[in-house]
């Protein structure tokens, strides 16, 4: 089975990348060529089959980021919430007409003869509104309170359309906020939720800018991986038209997350300062903080773990690498 990644120089494309070199074979076939494309050069994970990592831009999509005969294309490049609501062409140039490239890209694999590639798109949490009170039903309607929820919520629309018209095969995974994302603080206005348990493990001080009561729907990136190879292999044929899931993830609260970062490592959320700040909560104040979940489960995405093992994950997978990263190591 050939694969893509786009996005693939990602946090999250990384993490699909390094998975699949280590397990070797997908939904129970083989892997036999792995393309990683991104802006720069996605790193080479060790693998037992070919990777070829591409740079370019998505708007340029070169045949060879998608070749012939692909079967599983991920498409996770995007820009972020924060910044597609900064820079609203940027957002509506990689977020939208970067996916009508994808489309694109499978046609002409279909045109070649090929099967419609199999297509993971990343939808968000961020395409819904709601309050801190809200429980999302699976149908509940996608009215974006952001620029970036609104991209998805159209690209999403137009890769089901696709999909119907035999183009390619979508399965669409609506992401929590995935905690706790390696690295540095990035673009995204969630990028809080993780700095708020990464950085005191660093040994930094952060700052929050929403109530400690502040409800949020995460996930860990060991689960949006598991997620995300699930929908690659998933048979659509249990999906119809309806091509957008919401896996389930944890609904919480920073509260609750200082608490799992104080048991994991004990007064670390001292380091954690309150500091408002009105913009971020605007973004991230009319994201649901739960979702009912009940298609997700029924369709064999895996339950979430505890919070405080989503904490213990960073530790294990990401921690080492996030200090070497930052020039923090011994
Ligand atoms: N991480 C989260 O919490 C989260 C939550 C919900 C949804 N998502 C979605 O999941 C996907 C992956 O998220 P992530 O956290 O890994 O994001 P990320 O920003 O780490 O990765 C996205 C990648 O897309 C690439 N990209 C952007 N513009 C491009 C272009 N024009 N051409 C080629 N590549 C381009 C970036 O260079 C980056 O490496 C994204 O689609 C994101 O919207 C993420």
């Amino acid at each position: 089975m050939k694969i893509s990644i786009l996005g693939g120089g990602g946090f999250l494309g990384r993490k699909i990348a390094e998975r699949l070199a280590a397990d070797g074979h997908l939904g129970g076939k083989p892997v036999t060529g792995l393309t990683l494309f991104d802006r720069a050069a996605p790193p080479k994970p060790d693998a037992a089959f070919p990777v070829h990592c591409l740079a370019g831009d998505l708007l340029d999509l070169p045949p060879q980021a998608i070749p012939i005969g692909t079967e599983v294309v991920f498409h996770l490049a995007a820009i972020v919430s924060a910044q597609a609501e900064e820079d609203y062409e940027l957002g509506r140039r990689v977020n939208m007409r970067g996916t009508d490239m994808v489309i694109d890209a499978c046609r002409r694999l279909v045109s070649a003869g090929d099967k419609p590639p199999r297509v993971v798109f990343t939808s968000s949490v961020a395409s819904f509104t709601g309050s801190q009170n809200a429980v999302m039903p699976d149908d509940a309607r996608q009215v974006p309170g952001n620029s970036y929820g609104a991209q998805k919520a159209a690209a999403e629309l137009i890769l089901a359309d696709a999909s119907r018209r035999g183009f390619l095969d979508v399965v669409t995974v609506r992401l929590p906020t995935v905690i706790v994302r390696p690295g540095r603080p990035n673009k995204a206005a969630s990028s809080f939720f993780s700095a708020i348990a990464r950085e005191p493990l660093l040994g930094l001080e952060t700052t929050l800018p929403v109530p400690d009561a502040f409800g949020v729907w995460v996930c860990s990136p060991r689960r949006a991986v598991d997620w995300l190879l699930h929908a690659a292999a998933l048979d659509a044929a249990r999906l119809g038209l309806h091509r957008g899931i919401t896996p389930p993830g944890i609904a919480t609260t920073v509260a609750e997350i200082l608490a799992a970062l104080d048991q994991v490592k004990p007064g670390a959320s001292a380091l954690v300062r309150r500091e408002a700040d009105p913009a971020i909560a605007a973004i991230v104040g009319t994201w649901p903080p739960a979702f009912e979940a009940t298609q997700g489960r029924a369709l064999g995405f895996a339950e979430h773990e505890p919070i405080v093992d989503v904490i213990r994950a960073f530790v294990e997978d990401d921690l080492q690498a996030t200090l070497r990263e930052r020039g923090l190591g011994t």
